[in-house]
């Protein structure tokens, strides 16, 4: 299939892998970029800007096609080293980055000198035009639906993505709720040239995360995850659990009056913990409503493979069929 995105990242199908704390590493990010998608490393589950390097060289190694790195700003009382990781994923030779968490205009120039082709993840239009504005070459449209920051203005993907290809002339993908071939039809129809996924690959062989994890996703139903930091204006939506529970009695109680020392034990160096060790009762940790619709741990070039050949049917027989 081609559309801008494939173009644009040199890729054969349309399908991104968002970046995701402590599951986008080398492992993952080279099965998805292999299958013919977009494998996206995350900086900042690496601990340095040399680690990143490490893992740039480690996930090379693993593949010789595109792949992508992740820079994710959130508020946060210790930045990182954002200028060091750009240093990385520049002297590293990677092509494609995605921001997400803030505005990225400081981060441009020296990512276009590079060749690095930016895409901004939005979860508003306005954001969206913002990207567009300041040069960023692609964005990814976020719903209300997706694993991880839905933003606050809580606009699902059937209303956003029409919205955002009545406003943008650069191309995008949509994010958030995708798992299949119907999500990736439907988002072509809706205006987007792709689709990003994050909880759908968190459940797949090559995900380097805990099997607890993935096994939580296949049970879940479309219904168990929660909005959580709402009145922090940082929402995030999390699978249910006990931790989770123990942080929205704490926003009940506290109310506006809550800060984030409050929930740092629901919410401080829980990505670990979940991912790599398997406690999945130890805290908030992003997934989508996406779940509902998970049912299997397939490899990633088999899901990729599935989604496209599924996609073609729909498109071939059931829409072109419906106007025979
Ligand atoms: C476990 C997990 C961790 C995530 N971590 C990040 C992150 O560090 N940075 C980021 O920009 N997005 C992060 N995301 C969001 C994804 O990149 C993607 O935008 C989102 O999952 C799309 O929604 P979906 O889960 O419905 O596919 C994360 C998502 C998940 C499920």
């Amino acid at each position: 299939m081609k559309t801008r995105i494939t173009e644009l990242f040199g890729i054969q199908h349309p399908i991104i892998q968002g970046g995701m704390h402590f599951v986008g590493l080398a492992e993952l990010a080279s099965a998805v970029s292999n299958a013919g998608g977009l494998g996206i490393l995350t900086a900042l589950t690496q601990p340095s800007p040399v680690a990143l390097s490490a893992e740039i060289v480690r996930c090379r190694a693993m593949t010789d096609m595109p792949f992508g790195v992740n820079l994710t700003f959130l508020p946060s009382r210790t930045p990182p080293d954002y200028a060091g990781y750009v240093r990385a994923i520049v002297d590293g030779g990677v092509k494609i980055v995605e921001t997400a968490g803030n505005n990225p205009q400081k981060w441009l120039p020296a990512l276009h000198e590079a060749g690095v082709k930016v895409m901004h993840k939005c979860t508003s239009v306005r954001h969206a035009l913002k990207a567009q504005s300041i040069g960023c070459d692609a964005v990814s449209v976020d719903g209300f639906e997706c694993g991880g920051h839905p933003g606050e203005d809580d606009v699902p993907n059937f209303i956003l993505l029409p919205r955002a290809a009545q406003a943008l002339t650069i191309p995008f993908v949509a994010s958030g709720g995708m798992a299949d071939a119907r999500s990736l039809v439907a988002a072509l129809a809706l205006g987007a040239e792709g689709i990003n996924m994050g909880t759908r690959f968190v459940a797949t062989k090559e995900a380097p995360v805990h099997e607890n994890v993935k096994q939580a996703i296949l049970r879940a139903s479309e219904l168990d995850t929660r909005l959580v930091m709402r009145p922090l204006q940082n929402t995030e939506r999390v699978l249910n659990n006990a931790g989770v529970e123990r942080l929205l009695e704490k926003e009940r109680q506290l109310g506006s009056a809550i800060t984030f020392d409050d929930i740092v034990a629901e919410v401080g160096g829980v990505y670990p913990r979940v991912m790599k060790d398997g406690e999945m009762d130890a805290g908030a940790w992003s997934c989508g409503m996406v779940a509902g619709l998970i049912q299997d741990i397939p490899r990633v070039k088999e899901l990729i493979d599935r989604i496209m050949l599924e996609a073609e049917e729909i498109i071939r027989r059931r829409l072109i069929g419906m106007l025979a």
